[in-house]
């Protein structure tokens, strides 16, 4: 008895000690097991009368039941116990303050076309595009350039073969329209789009680069509606004070043709560096649309007018941002890209 007693104590206290339930489980097979300190008792009660036997299996029993409820409650101990840990170890501090993601912005001039096309979406217009890969006739000839003129020089235009070439201007979407339109009016078209020429590139110049061309057709159209339209063009732009001046010009598609001068957004008209001291920045060309361009297209010129523009969007937003190198535009240097963010 006085054993029973003695192994209890020193069983349980064990039981209570242990931190890991690796140990724990070593103690369980030590007492319980089948060459445990219980199954020897077990055996010993052979050498007990038969008078004590009983008490004694009974008592071994017993104390098999406090070691099994013993090392159970241990076990549930531990088991909370270590949860606990891992909760307090993986603990997520919600009030720190989040990673923020990196967020993009829209290219400037991308940006600036669709500034642009939202003015004259919200005017009536329509966008309409066209292809790059572009025949002669869309390009030159409907446009009142016929063979031989200067403009076609080999210098400025990159040819495929035969007829076809890489657009030099956006003036080529205008004749699609005006064929796909004729001899239908009114008709209110924006038509950007990437433009090709046979230039070096520099700080001003790039053989690719991107316009926006304004059409619109109608009875009755005249100068003033495109002054009055190219204003608004203007200070939507560059600013609500900002006016605007025509200059006599020469374009072959246009007659009259104009070149269209913008009060300068950095010195007010004052003159400065920017305006090369006159106040004014040239910005786009213009016009009435020519007779015969109408007539190639299928309209009557005694019955519709029109008036076009082409504007550059590099130039715009050169002027706009303050850049000093087109090719900025096309390198994809993040640095250059990032500054814009600031506009978002
Ligand atoms: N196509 C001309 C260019 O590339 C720009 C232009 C001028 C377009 C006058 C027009 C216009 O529609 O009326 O230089």
């Amino acid at each position: 008895m006085e054993l029973l007693t003695k192994m209890k104590e020193e069983g349980l206290a064990k039981i209570k000690d242990c931190c890991d339930i690796a140990s724990l489980q070593q103690i369980k097979v030590d007492y319980l097991g089948k060459k445990g300190s219980i199954q020897e008792l077990m055996k010993q009660m052979k050498e007990l009368s038969q008078e004590e036997r009983p008490l004694f299996g009974k008592q071994v029993n017993e104390l098999k039941e406090v070691f099994e409820n013993a090392i159970e409650d241990q076990k549930q101990y531990l088991e909370e116990k270590q949860m606990k840990e891992r909760m307090e170890q993986e603990k997520i501090d919600i009030t720190l303050p989040g990673l923020r993601p990196h967020l993009g912005t829209l290219h400037p001039l991308t940006r600036i076309q669709q500034e642009i096309e939202d003015l004259f979406i919200g005017l009536g217009y329509s966008i309409a595009e066209g292809p790059e890969i572009e025949f002669d006739s869309y390009n030159f000839e409907r446009a009142n350039i016929p063979q031989g003129h200067p403009a076609r020089d080999m210098q400025d235009t990159f040819y495929i073969h035969g007829d076809l070439l890489l657009r030099t201007h956006t003036t080529a979407i205008q004749t699609r329209q005006l064929e796909k339109y004729a001899p239908q009016a009114p008709v209110m078209v924006i038509c950007p789009g990437k433009v090709y020429r046979r230039d070096d590139d520099d700080a001003t110049h790039s053989h690719q680069f991107t316009q926006i061309e304004g059409l619109v057709i109608g009875e009755q159209v005249a100068m003033s509606d495109l002054k009055g339209t190219l204003e608004l063009m203007a200070k939507k732009m560059f600013g609500d004070k900002r006016t605007i001046r025509f200059r006599p010009s020469y374009f072959q598609f246009t007659e009259p043709s104009v070149e269209v001068d913008v009060s300068c957004h950095i010195c007010n008209g004052k003159g400065c560096h920017v305006c090369k001291e006159t106040g004014w920045i040239e910005v786009l060309g213009a016009g009435m649309v020519h007779p015969h361009v109408l007539e190639m297209a299928g309209y009557d010129p005694k019955k519709v007018s029109g008036f076009a523009f082409g504007v550059g969007v590099e130039r715009v937003a050169m002027l706009k941002y303050g850049i000093d190198d087109i090719r900025h535009f096309y390198m994809n240097d993040i640095r250059f890209l990032k500054t814009f963010t600031r506009f978002e």
